[in-house]
């Protein structure tokens, strides 16, 4: 039951982000699911189900890309799978505390919500995070020097914001690749 629910939020993600290709996309999402079953593997205690469709769905009512009020896709979804009232509240709550820039320097509550927190910053960082950045940059028509302010705004503060260990452990190492980055493009900018 509860995979077929979970088989059925990948096929959502899959139908709702359609040809969206700027990062925030079905294989971001899947990714995110991903880095939360790996972060979730050392918290046997938090509930896999919660933080499974959570992350699944984190994106899914994102106003970047959405014109819907109160997680309307997410409900949408959730109350068609016949997902319990409670159940939603609390993937809802979860959901609400993801987003960087709504919650900037607030720590969600639960064990679900911190595992699902960190496991969206995880996929901001490392090579797929100067991938995300250069990309964005362009699109939004910024220079390569400006888009690399971006790093100190915050991918390279995300390290210090992840809430669990498993998180900062993994943050760890993609963080050294995007200061090693960092400092290669600097020595090749060089005109001097
Ligand atoms: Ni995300």
């Amino acid at each position: 039951m509860q995979d077929t629910i979970i088989k059925n939020a990948v096929e959502y993600i899959n139908e709702l982000f359609g040809g969206n290709s700027d990062g925030h996309d079905a294989l971001h999402t899947l990714r995110v699911y991903k880095n939360m079953k790996l972060i979730a593997q050392s918290y046997p205690e938090a509930d896999l189900f919660i933080m499974s469709l959570s992350a699944l769905l984190h994106d899914a009512d994102d106003h970047k890309l959405f014109k819907t009020e109160n997680n309307a896709n997410a409900r949408f979804f959730l109350a068609k799978n016949d997902v319990p009232e409670e159940s939603i509240e609390q993937i809802c709550e979860i959901i609400n505390g993801v987003s960087f820039s709504k919650n900037r320097g607030k720590t969600p509550e639960t064990l679900e919500g911190k595992i699902v927190q960190d496991a969206d910053r995880l996929d901001a960082i490392g090579a797929r995070g100067i991938a995300r950045t250069f990309a964005y940059g362009g699109k939004v028509g910024r220079s390569l020097d400006d888009s690399v302010q971006h790093f100190y705004d915050k991918l390279l503060l995300l390290k210090d914001e992840m809430n669990t260990d498993a998180a900062k452990e993994i943050a760890k190492a993609r963080h050294e690749y995007m200061e090693g980055f960092l400092k290669e493009y600097y020595e090749e900018s060089r005109w001097d």
